[in-house]
């Protein structure tokens, strides 16, 4: 592969951006600064960029702290989406796993494995959902108890076993987790017991918590130690 084609891969940068870096010989294979675009790699080199290493990675995940407005989506016509945060060179094959509501913020996990992101999402798979939720009703302990029991919707949906922990300094608020992922669901649980959700954020899937250092609108790659919880 190209030494070029290879770097943008690697989410180093634009293709353009690797050219101007290799131009600039900030480039080097086993040791030696190559200023060929076009350097021919067979796959088995040691390739660093700007003094780091670019290993050879065969999918990329990130953390994206969803901010509200925008949409779970690969493109849209009129609003913007979840992949339109990140730069052009990142998003080519990228998907999100799992959607959340435009009003929705918090963790959402933005990837190029496609068998993850299924595993993810397949109801067999239970993987937990934690959100964080402000009502405009204090909820109480029958609402912790309709939980449990598993709810079943206004349009009959049956619903599985979900643990609501209300905050003792604000009955207003909560931590919820489900092992679904329907439609508005956790909006429609609250609906049903005739609360209004006012604000959303998801916390973490599985093993897999939002870095409290991003800011809506913020991504960043998941550490080894993340990846490899997701995918044991
Ligand atoms: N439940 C909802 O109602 N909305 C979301 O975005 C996620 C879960």
């Amino acid at each position: 592969m190209r030494l070029d084609k290879y770097l943008a891969n690697m989410h180093i940068g634009s293709r353009s951006e690797v050219k101007e870096l290799i131009r600039k010989g900030l480039v080097s294979v086993n040791g030696n600064t190559v200023r060929d675009p076009g350097f021919s790699l067979s796959g088995s080199e040691n390739v660093t960029a700007k003094g780091q290493a670019v290993e050879y990675r065969e999918h990329f995940y990130y953390m994206l702290n969803k901010p509200a407005g925008v949409v779970t989506a690969t493109e849209d016509k009129r609003d913007q989406t979840v992949l339109d945060l990140f730069p052009e060179e990142i998003r080519r094959g990228l998907i999100p796993a799992g959607r959340l509501d435009k009003d929705t913020v918090g963790l959402l996990l933005i990837t190029d494995d496609g068998d993850l992101v299924h595993r993810l999402l397949s109801p067999a798979h239970h993987v937990d959902k934690r959100y964080l939720l402000h009502t405009d009703i204090a909820m109480d302990k029958t609402d912790i108890e309709a939980f449990r029991a598993g709810l079943t919707l206004q349009d009959g949906t049956e619903l599985k076993e979900a643990l609501l922990e209300i905050s003792e300094a604000d009955p207003c608020k909560a931590v919820i987790t489900i092992r679904e992922g329907k439609y508005h669901q956790i909006k429609r649980m609250l609906a049903s017991r005739g609360k209004q959700v006012i604000y959303l954020k998801r916390l973490s899937i599985g093993p897999l918590a939002l870095d409290p250092q991003l800011k809506e609108g913020e991504y960043r790659e998941l550490t080894e130690a993340e990846i490899s919880s997701l995918l044991n």
